[in-house]
């Protein structure tokens, strides 16, 4: 059981927070306008900072749950709060921030008990992918705890990179915007037929999580799932093939190959920025 407090309260720290409430023994919450830290606090049964230089003593880990914009601001008026570089045992900053890397982290908190997760927004229904990527000061027991809240929430997968963290962000952290693009196409297209617009959509979010479902529950590779609805020169064919002739799987790859190139652009802006 962990003592956690949050910088941050929006969307994603809810999500993931509360996911793992079970595994929190004792929860703060803070956000400049009040409000949402309140919100989260309460549900969370855990209580609410209105000023940071009442956080307690003795956490175990600080998330920080701001956008990366905010991150200088943020994270200079909390150390400053507290009296960081004073602190004789430090708590370990756990940073949900997109784009902001460990080094990054390392130097403005002087210290590597760090750690980078990138959740994705199925948190919202306990269905988490969490990437992790540990900085080197954090010890074995921590790594153990923070695992176990994560498992809580959905499922985590440990990286052992910053390259491969972002590689992976760009399948697990932004696939849901994919997910939800490929599903709007579909839908528009049984619309386009004539369907109902709430019909088109009932359809089309059954046919994904019933695939879910399938994927997860069947010992079965993508291909040989794929190659179960497809007979030679039937109906899926036909359309499988007008996917290949459109290049669908060299698309697939250079949109996330982009993903991951974006990100190595924004690690070197936050880096800069850092110096
Ligand atoms: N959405 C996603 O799919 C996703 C996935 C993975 C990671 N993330 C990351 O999660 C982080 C939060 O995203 P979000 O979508 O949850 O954003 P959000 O809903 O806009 O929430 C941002 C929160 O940060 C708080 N905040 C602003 N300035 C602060 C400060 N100086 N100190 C402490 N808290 C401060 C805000 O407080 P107020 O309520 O007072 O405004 C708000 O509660 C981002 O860094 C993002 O990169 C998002």
């Amino acid at each position: 059981m962990s003592r956690i407090l949050t910088l941050g309260a929006g969307n994603m720290a809810s999500a993931l927070l509360l996911g793992m409430k079970d595994k929190i023994s004792s929860f703060y919450a803070f956000t400049p306008s009040v409000t949402k830290a309140r919100e989260l606090s309460e549900k969370m049964e855990g209580k609410l900072i209105e000023d940071l230089k009442d956080s307690p003593k003795g956490l175990d880990f600080i998330f920080l749950a701001f956008k990366p914009q905010q991150f200088e601001k943020a994270s200079a008026s909390f150390k400053e709060s507290v009296n960081w570089e004073e602190l004789e045992s430090k708590p370990v900053i756990v940073s949900m921030l997109a784009g902001t890397p460990l080094a990054v982290l390392k130097e403005s908190f002087s210290s590597d008990r760090i750690v980078r997760i990138m959740p994705n927004t199925p948190s919202l229904v306990g269905k988490a992918m969490i990437l992790v990527l540990f900085g080197k000061g954090v010890s074995e027991e921590e790594k153990e705890r923070l695992s176990e809240m994560f498992s809580q929430a959905g499922k985590y997968y440990i990286c052992e990179n910053e390259d491969q963290f972002d590689a992976a962000t760009a399948v697990t952290g932004s696939g849901p915007a994919y997910i939800f693009e490929f599903a709007r196409q579909m839908a528009l297209y049984l619309e386009e037929k004539g369907l109902e617009k709430k019909a088109s959509a009932t359809l089309v979010k059954q046919l994904f999580t019933g695939s879910s479902l399938l994927m997860e529950n069947e010992d079965q590779d993508f291909e040989t799932l794929r190659n179960k609805v497809t007979s030679k020169k039937g109906v899926t064919y036909e359309a499988l093939e007008t996917f290949k002739r459109g290049d669908w799987q060299g698309m697939t790859l250079s949109a996330l190959e982009n993903n991951f190139q974006r990100s190595l652009e924004l690690r070197k802006i936050a880096l800069k920025l850092e110096k």
